[in-house]
């Protein structure tokens, strides 16, 4: 791959010196451009033949010309319309020079082969009339225009005009330019200075080899006159169909080369479009490629900026004004590292090309600096060439075709390292990024630059001013914490802890890495000596590497989304987009939540221990199944009873004992470290299978010891018995059977009350429940009661849970009474947490204030029992039965 640096370096290519003058002195001579049919004698005329590109209209034209003029054969009159590509004054200044260098053009290599293929000599002698519209006297009718009124002085008629023109004694060749513009400013007398043109150009045609060219522009704003001028020369004898420029888009490339290059080496051409034809292939992309190397050293995407895209803005002067920028921007080109000077490599830096290119006069848009400058001015390297590629397509009156796909931007930049995808990544992490007015059309897949500012921008913006994220984190882990189900208590940055649950606390955003995590732990004493569940705790964390600050970001955004619905409330176009983005950005912040709390702490046989939790994707049902899997793979926790290694857990929560209460074996499990933990429903759940099993056994806390083989509900105030404890009351119990058969006793042996007999008879079923109330009543509460009181509301919540089980009836009500003035709180027990929070804030703001609490429980007599045992020891209470 030759760069269009080397290629200049080379000499492949040569800059024609006004253009290596701009780029020395940063000054280009407008001048050049400017073609002025009544100053074509100030024309270098050398220079112009030499800048001149024969293509076909003009080529067929000079042909033509020179036939009339030396044959008298063909047509006389010529109408030019050309819209883009050939220019007509300029074609006119060429017929001009023809005949007035008439030596300096037979010395013309291209003319020398015209003229040989027209078996013509030379150019022959001629006279030539000019007519230039823009600086004709509009004072003066056309017949006294000082060029024509010779033509008109022996009288209007056609005839008389056509014997005018004979009488000069040779050919005479009329060049007419800009007849409207002279029309225009005639007001009301246009209609005779018309029938006067029209006069003379007819009375051409009835002269043997004179001719007439006039040019008549059909993309002017002036259409009406277009259609008069036209029609005026509609029934002209001998009149020649209007001449259309053919090709645009290839005359004006061709032109183009012509105007801006001394020389272009066609091998190195066709060397760099075969570069162009690996590079698209290299994608799957056809290619042109005879379009590349015609085109050469313009990459064709840049050419048909301005042939199919500017070309229909008014303003915006064809092919003068491209040929002005072209020129341009290859002299600010001269260090190019790529083959083609493409759409991408447009310099918005320099002064006259964005003034030229952000002009709201041409483009009919107010604040294209402003785009440029925020947009794409600040990008560099790969991204500006994008955003500037972007930008040039931007600039066409239909939203919907401007901007480029990822296969036309790939083409224009065709980048030597990188696919269309690496190009489409780059350009819409900028529209999420950092992009005001850049945006994504979705319906065809352009990316485009917009004139307002794009409604995700409007997001970041109002991210920008959000400080606070914790509230939108504790949403995300209340959604997290929904995957887990009940075993699992998710919450942010939170003391309370669930000795039945495992609880995932999970540290604030800044506590990053393991020593922050383990500080973090320490200050909330969820692993010290005393601590009552530091089994059950694990701190989740982000780790070193997480991208906190981008998680963050995303939080923001979320935020920013929010406040704007409520700001554009009855916009449903701007609701509409901003719903879509609130989905992209939720889901990016599931993806980082996932990425960035990925370290765990626990505590493991007495030691903490840090681990990393790897979901296979980043979705929170993929990271909870992670997080479940890592505490399970290391017997940190498990969730699934069948999991358990039976044998082993009872044995260690048995230890030397034959017995264990189920409540303090639980409240093992939720302290020791040295065991796995295990929520409470999955610990039941587990007691029941080691029942089943005959692991253990199971008993009342009736005595004598009775074994119970039913387990229901949660199992508290039960024991668990030890293997051998079990078998050595089963020997007993059998026993006991066949002497109370054998002897007919009523009631039971030394050890039985009879109500407790019954109580074994009807174990497992429901039985009405013998209903207690019990009045607990706690005073001066102050803050560090309320631990004790949650404690217990705890406890009354589980019998009450069980017993709800077997009856409806069962109820714990929480009433809360002070002094004057105080609050009366009641609640049912199934709020406990509410309760709990209650009682907490309560204590708060009656601090070292004498209170007092009172729970009504009515329950199954040996619950209510349990209940009161546990308050027992730690309150005053009072028992009233019902
Ligand atoms: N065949 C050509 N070879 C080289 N340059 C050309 C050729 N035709 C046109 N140009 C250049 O293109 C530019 C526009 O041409 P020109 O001024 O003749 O257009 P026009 O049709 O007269 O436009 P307008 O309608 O604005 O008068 C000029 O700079 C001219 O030099
Ligand atoms: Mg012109």
């Amino acid at each position: 791959m030759k760069s269009f640096s080397d290629a200049l370096k080379d000499g492949s290519v040569k800059l024609r010196d006004y253009v290596e003058r701009a780029a020395q002195t940063g000054a280009l001579d407008d001048r050049l451009f400017a073609v002025d049919l009544s100053k074509a004698d100030a024309v270098d005329a050398a220079e112009f033949f030499d800048r001149t590109e024969l293509v076909k209209n003009l080529e067929t034209l000079v042909r033509q010309v020179l036939r009339r003029v030396s044959q008298g054969s063909g047509n006389a009159v010529y109408l030019l319309d050309t819209v883009m590509g050939g220019g007509k004054s300029h074609t006119l200044v060429y017929l001009y020079l023809l005949f007035q260098k008439r030596p300096l053009a037979n010395s013309r290599p291209e003319l020398r082969e015209i003229l040989r293929d027209e078996e013509l000599g030379g150019v022959p002698d001629a006279e030539v009339v000019v007519f230039d519209g823009m600086n004709a006297d509009p004072s003066l009718p056309f017949e006294e225009q000082p060029n024509i009124a010779r033509f008109f002085k022996d009288g209007g008629g056609k005839d008389d005009v056509a014997r005018s023109i004979e009488a000069v004694g040779k050919p005479v060749v009329f060049l007419v330019d800009e007849v409207l513009a002279y029309l225009a400013k005639r007001k009301e007398m246009w209609v005779s200075d018309l029938a006067f043109i029209r006069t003379l150009a007819e009375a051409v045609a009835d002269t043997a080899n004179s001719v007439f060219v006039a040019t008549v522009p059909s993309d002017t704003s002036n259409q009406e006159g277009y259609k008069r001028l036209v029609a005026a020369f509609k029934e002209i004898k001998r009149k020649a169909d209007l001449i259309h420029p053919q090709n645009p888009g290839e005359d004006f490339a061709r032109i183009a080369r012509k105007q801006i290059f001394k020389w272009v080496d066609g091998r190195e051409a066709k060397e760099a479009a075969e570069w162009a034809h690996r590079m698209l292939e290299r994608e799957g992309y056809a290619v042109d490629e005879k379009r590349y190397a015609e085109c050469y050293p313009f990459h064709p995407m840049l050419i048909k900026v301005f042939t199919e895209r500017f070309a229909v803005y008014e303003n915006f002067q064809k092919t003068r004004d491209a040929l002005k920028l072209l020129a341009w921007i290859c002299a600010r080109s001269k260090s190019l590292p790529y083959p083609f000077i493409g759409p991408g490599d447009v310099d918005l830096d320099e002064r006259y090309l964005r003034d030229a290119l952000t002009s709201a006069n041409t483009f009919e848009i107010k604040n294209l600096s402003e785009i440029v400058s925020t947009d794409i001015l600040p990008a560099k390297d790969d991204k500006r060439r994008a955003l500037t590629a972007l930008y040039l397509y931007s600039l066409y009156p239909k939203e919907e075709q401007r901007g480029l796909d990822r296969r036309d931007l790939f083409e224009a930049l065709l980048p030597e390292n990188g696919s269309a995808s690496d190009l489409e990544r780059l350009v819409k992490d900028y529209i999420r990024q950092e992009a005001l007015y850049l945006e994504e059309n979705k319906e065809n897949g352009r990316f485009y630059f917009k004139e307002e500012v794009v409604i995700r921008a409007l997001v970041r913006r109002e991210a920008e001013n959000i400080g606070d994220v914790t509230q939108e984190l504790v949403k995300v882990v209340e959604e997290f914490s929904k995957e887990f189900g009940g075993h699992v208590s998710a919450a942010l940055d939170s003391s309370e802890v669930y000795p039945e649950k495992l609880n995932l606390v999970f540290a604030p955003l800044n506590t990053q890495g393991e020593h922050a995590a383990e500080e973090y732990a320490d200050k909330r004493g969820f692993f010290g000596v005393d601590s009552r569940s530091a089994n059950a705790v694990v701190v989740v964390y982000p780790s070193e590497d997480a991208g906190v600050a981008e998680f963050e970001w995303a939080l923001k955004q979320n935020i920013a989304v929010e406040v704007l619905k409520k700001r554009f409330k009855g916009k449903k176009h701007v609701l509409e987009r901003l719903n879509e983005i609130g989905e992209e950005v939720r889901a990016e912040i599931t993806a980082k939540f996932c990425s960035t709390y990925t370290s765990l702490l626990l505590y493991k046989d007495r030691e903490k221990k840090h681990w990393r939790v790897q979901p296979r994707e980043n979705t929170l049902q993929a990271y909870a199944e992670a997080v479940k899997q890592t505490l399970m793979e290391k017997q940190k926790a498990y969730f699934d009873p069948s999991k358990v290694n039976l044998e082993l857990l009872f044995e260690r929560l048995l230890g030397e004992r034959s017995e264990v209460r189920v409540e303090d074996a639980y409240e093992n499990i939720a302290r020791s470290s040295t065991i796995p933990y295990l929520p409470r429903s999955v610990f039941a759940e587990t007691l029941r299978l080691a029942v089943q099993n005959s692991i253990v056994g199971l008993a009342d806390a009736s005595q004598p010891t009775r074994l119970i083989h039913n387990l229901s509900g949660r199992g508290d105030g039960l024991l668990i018995l030890s293997r051998e404890r079990k078998a050595a009351i089963e020997q007993e119990e059998m026993t006991t059977a066949t002497v109370e058969g054998s002897q007919g006793v009523e009631s039971g042996g030394e050890n039985k009350a009879p109500g407790q007999q019954k109580d074994v008879k009807g174990q497992g079923e429901p039985k009405s429940a013998l209903r207690v109330k019990l009045t607990v009543s706690a005073t001066a509460l102050k803050k560090e009661d309320v631990r004790p009181v949650t404690i217990l509301l705890e406890y009354a919540e589980n019998a009450w849970r069980i017993s709800r089980e077997k009856d409806g009836d069962a109820f714990v009500e929480v009433k809360l009474s002070g002094n004057e003035g105080s609050a009366r709180f009641k609640a049912v027990m199934d709020k406990v947490g509410k309760v709990k929070s209650f009682i907490e804030a309560f204590a708060n703001a009656f601090e070292g204030e004498d209170h007092k609490l009172t729970l009504s429980v009515n329950l199954r007599e040996d619950l209510a029992k349990q209940v009161e045992e546990k308050m027992a020891g730690r309150m005053k209470l009072a028992r009233e039965e019902v």
